[in-house]
């Protein structure tokens, strides 16, 4: 099996190659809204391991998996031997003999690529501490529906620089060719490393890492994620006070002199008391509103929710990808 079957990382494919995959989402996606019958994997089965939670990813390979007509097996955390009685590299072999491909959401990327190397089956990558691919192709599916082509864009990310959103959203603009700008403190710039892989997979946009938010100006997209990642252990006060100058609020929005910019989050999102998390930080710090405000959300929540809903039609056409020629 050539390792480009499975979604580990994006840097795996070519410019060519996202597109195909960001094309065959939008094919799916009309394939479902015309009530379509689209079971091409009939017989699959496929394994869902998620070592972090998940609301989108969960559903979105769940509904895809049975609408191609596969069979789902969910393998929550905790519930399966890895990692506390069985390696990473055991459980591959045992799960690639049953199944016909595995999702995998987990802290490192070196866990996820292990899996792949030794599944002898596809193996998607559901979130890591470093990369988060499937959404990648949720996110740029969502930016042509919205702009018809992704040619010449700028997408601006504020806030985390250096959390699995930052990461690859870096890496997937400058292989599409985008430009792409991230605006983040010092401390929270993406990590050299991450910066030279965008560059040597660059496509012809521009790469701009700085903590000038006045770099906002000409965004045609602005998006922002959580401020504290799942698994991270820091001070959430610590965090906040660095990072709510790059809160995106109606002021931010202005500065990009943009008037038909839009927003991205790829949620969850704090914007409200509406989640114990938010009550608690509201409770302590007294901020009601953390990565974005309540208004721009709502303002936005349409393109937001878009995003959301292509996770499903973009995951089917990852699996479908993987596992047509099986
Ligand atoms: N965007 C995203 O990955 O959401 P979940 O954590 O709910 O899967
Ligand atoms: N950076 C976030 C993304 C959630 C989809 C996290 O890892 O928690």
């Amino acid at each position: 099996m050539s390792p480009t079957t499975s979604f580990v990382k994006e840097i795996d494919f070519s410019k060519a190659e996202l597109e195909e995959l960001i094309d065959l989402s939008l094919h799916f996606k009309a394939l479902k809204k015309d009530g379509l019958v689209h079971n091409y994997l009939q017989g699959y089965n496929i394994a869902l391991i998620f070592e972090k939670s998940s609301t989108r990813t969960r559903s979105a390979f769940t509904v895809a998996g049975q609408d191609l007509g596969m069979n789902v097996t969910y393998l929550g955390a905790g519930e399966i031997q890895l990692g506390k009685k069985e390696s990473v590299v055991d459980t591959a072999k045992v799960l690639g003999s049953m199944f016909d491909g595995i999702e995998y959401r987990g802290f490192s990327q070196e866990d996820v690529e292990l899996l792949a190397q030794h599944a002898g089956v596809p193996v998607w990558n559901g979130l890591t501490d470093t990369w988060h691919p499937t959404q990648m192709i949720a996110d740029f599916m969502t930016l042509k529906e919205v702009f018809g082509s992704l040619e010449g864009l700028t997408l601006v990310y504020v806030g985390d620089g250096r959390n699995n959103m930052a990461n690859s959203l870096l890496v997937t603009s400058a292989i599409l060719g985008l430009h792409i700008k991230i605006i983040a403190p010092e401390s929270l710039q993406p990590e050299e490393e991450i910066v030279a892989l965008a560059k040597q997979h660059q496509t012809g946009g521009e790469i701009t890492i700085t903590d000038d938010l006045a770099q906002v100006a000409g965004a045609d997209i602005l998006y922002t994620d959580v401020w504290v990642s799942m698994g991270e252990a820091v001070n959430f006060k610590e965090r906040i006070d660095l990072l709510l100058p790059y809160q995106i609020n109606q002021g931010l929005l202005e500065k990009t002199g943009n008037p038909d910019v839009i927003v991205l989050h790829c949620l969850p999102a704090f914007h409200d008391l509406n989640t114990q998390i938010g009550r608690e930080i509201y409770d302590q710090y007294g901020y009601a509103e953390l990565e974005i405000t309540d208004e721009v959300f709502q303002k936005y929540s349409s393109y937001i929710f878009q995003e959301a809903e292509n996770r499903m039609h973009s995951i089917k056409a990852i699996m479908y990808y993987s596992l047509k020629n099986r």
